[in-house]
């Protein structure tokens, strides 16, 4: 089975409308490379003006409600950032969880309600450094899986994201064997949970890519893509992580 890479980026909390001209050279990127997908989660502010800048790029969001509407102040669900014009959003993202104590239900919930949208999903799991120390990484990431992953996940609208906590933002990377080892370990707890669809669902890496990195964590088995903070904030940084994608 073959799987098409997807480079994801994730502004997190940054960006504003003059950053959005990093878009332009990102677009370009990627349609110089067929045969990547390229995604670019954004603030909610951004999604209209991001998506109408570069129509041709897949914007998303980086969180939604699991509701699809009602008396939840400040939140924002599926149906909004879709009209705004996403075609995806994160779920589960660690920062999430530890800024705002989201489950792996609450990211099976979210899942569930992007895809009442008809939005794609990137699902996001990873173990601490106190659980990794511990030798409980594997564990973990099965765990966070078998309670996020809705049961009618299939790669056509949904994404896994493998991110251990204490590699992102840090330049701090697991080594090689590390990342196969859990890709691996995540392939086969989606194949107990889907069954064969389990083969299509892409599972991207993410913690600390860069366009120095990335060659080497993409080529991976089991590792369809990446998933990247910092270095998809700049078109400078994140286009060579695109290249590196396209050349595998
Ligand atoms: P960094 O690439 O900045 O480490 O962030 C990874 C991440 O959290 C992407 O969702």
């Amino acid at each position: 089975m073959t799987r098409r890479k997807l480079v994801a980026g994730n502004w997190k909390m940054n960006g504003s409308r003059a950053a959005l001209a990093e878009l332009d050279g990102i677009a370009a990127a990627a349609a110089a490379a067929p045969n990547v997908d390229v995604m670019v989660a954004v603030p909610f502010t951004l999604i209209a003006p991001a998506a109408d800048r570069a129509p041709t790029l897949s914007i998303g969001a980086e969180d939604v409600h699991e509701a699809d509407s009602g008396a939840h102040t400040g939140c924002v669900s599926a149906a909004m950032v879709k009209e705004a014009g996403a075609r995806f959003t994160l779920v589960g993202h660690s920062e999430r969880r530890m800024d705002q104590g989201e489950t792996s239900h609450d990211a099976w919930a979210k899942a569930a309600a992007a895809r009442r949208q008809g939005l794609h999903v990137i699902s996001c799991c990873g173990e601490t450094e106190a659980e990794r120390d511990a030798d409980r990484a594997e564990r973990v990431v099965q765990a966070q899986i078998e309670k996020s992953v809705p049961d009618n996940a299939d790669g056509s609208w949904f994404t896994l994201a493998y991110e251990p906590r204490w590699a992102i933002g840090t330049g701090r990377t697991p080594t090689l064997e590390q990342i196969a080892a859990i890709h691996a370990i995540a392939r086969a707890k989606l194949r107990t949970l889907i069954g064969d669809a389990a083969d299509g669902v892409r599972i991207l890496y993410g913690g600390s890519v860069t366009g120095d990195n990335a060659a080497t964590i993409l080529a991976c088995d089991n590792v369809d893509g990446a998933l990247v903070g910092g270095a998809s904030l700049t078109a400078a940084k994140f286009v060579p992580i695109i290249t590196a994608a396209a050349a595998l």
